[in-house]
């Protein structure tokens, strides 16, 4: 019921700064129609993605972690009200050629292909590349990154997206409570997704790089939380 209750601040889809409840519908609808997992965050949870960017003034977004382009969608209408929608820059990493087709077909009907590009490989190789494009000036370090991927690397890709941050940028990490297996010592020892998501927990909180909280929430998808941190300098 109270997820119902919560929804209702999601009713005022006013494009192109939000995307429409049509267009989200249809997007999970292909994705699961195409056999990709239900494991995309919430409507909520994308909303709240695509204001966290809208608030960093975050233009260039990099997300690890596509699936079928759900948060993709979010974050590429974080432009609010009086910017120009095609000055955001959504990169989007995708191990699965599948799940990227289905990506870029849920984008192009989304009306936001023209602002994402979905790179195509395995996060622990196109982070790097990334990285050493950035360093080269070929391209613009990131202001807001979405790590939401294969657990096991989840510190790999922290750390990379520190390194490809700007001053002050904000990186957030999804599933890093997971009803409370995080806090379980055993179930870490047992279960390696359990374990990079702790991993990416124990160091962000000691990495003198940023200044990292976890937020726990609790939606239609259960019992989980966010690795928030923002990159000091
Ligand atoms: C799983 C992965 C996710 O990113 C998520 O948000 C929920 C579940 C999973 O792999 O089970
Ligand atoms: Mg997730």
């Amino acid at each position: 019921a109270v997820d119902k209750y919560t929804e209702k601040s999601l009713d005022t889809s006013a494009p192109p700064f939000a995307p429409t409840k049509s267009t989200l519908d249809a997007a999970h609808a292909h994705a699961q129609a195409s056999g990709l997992p239900d494991i995309a965050v919430t409507a909520s949870q994308g909303k709240f993605l695509m204001l966290l960017a809208r608030a960093a003034r975050a233009t260039n977004i990099l997300e690890v972690g596509t699936l079928g382009a759900f948060s993709t969608i979010w974050l590429s209408h974080s432009a609010g009200a009086g910017a120009n929608k095609a000055d955001t820059n959504v990169v989007t990493v995708e191990f699965d050629a599948h799940h990227a087709k289905i990506a870029r077909e849920n984008l192009e009907r989304a009306g936001v292909s023209d602002r994402v590009s979905v790179e195509v490989g395995a996060g622990v190789e196109v982070l790097p590349r990334l990285l050493e494009e950035v360093k080269a000036g070929k391209r613009e370090p990131f202001g807001f990154v979405f790590i939401d991927a294969d657990k096991q690397n989840n510190w790999e890709y922290f750390d990379v997206a520190v390194q490809l941050s700007v001053p002050g940028g904000t990186i957030v990490v999804d599933n890093v409570v997971r009803r409370g297996n995080l806090a379980d010592e055993e179930l870490g020892k047992q279960d390696e997704r359990i374990r990079g998501s702790r991993k990416v927990v124990e160091l962000a909180g000691k990495d003198s790089r940023v200044d990292a909280v976890v937020l726990q929430t609790v939606g239609e998808k259960g019992y989980d939380g966010f690795l928030l941190a923002v990159v000091r300098g």
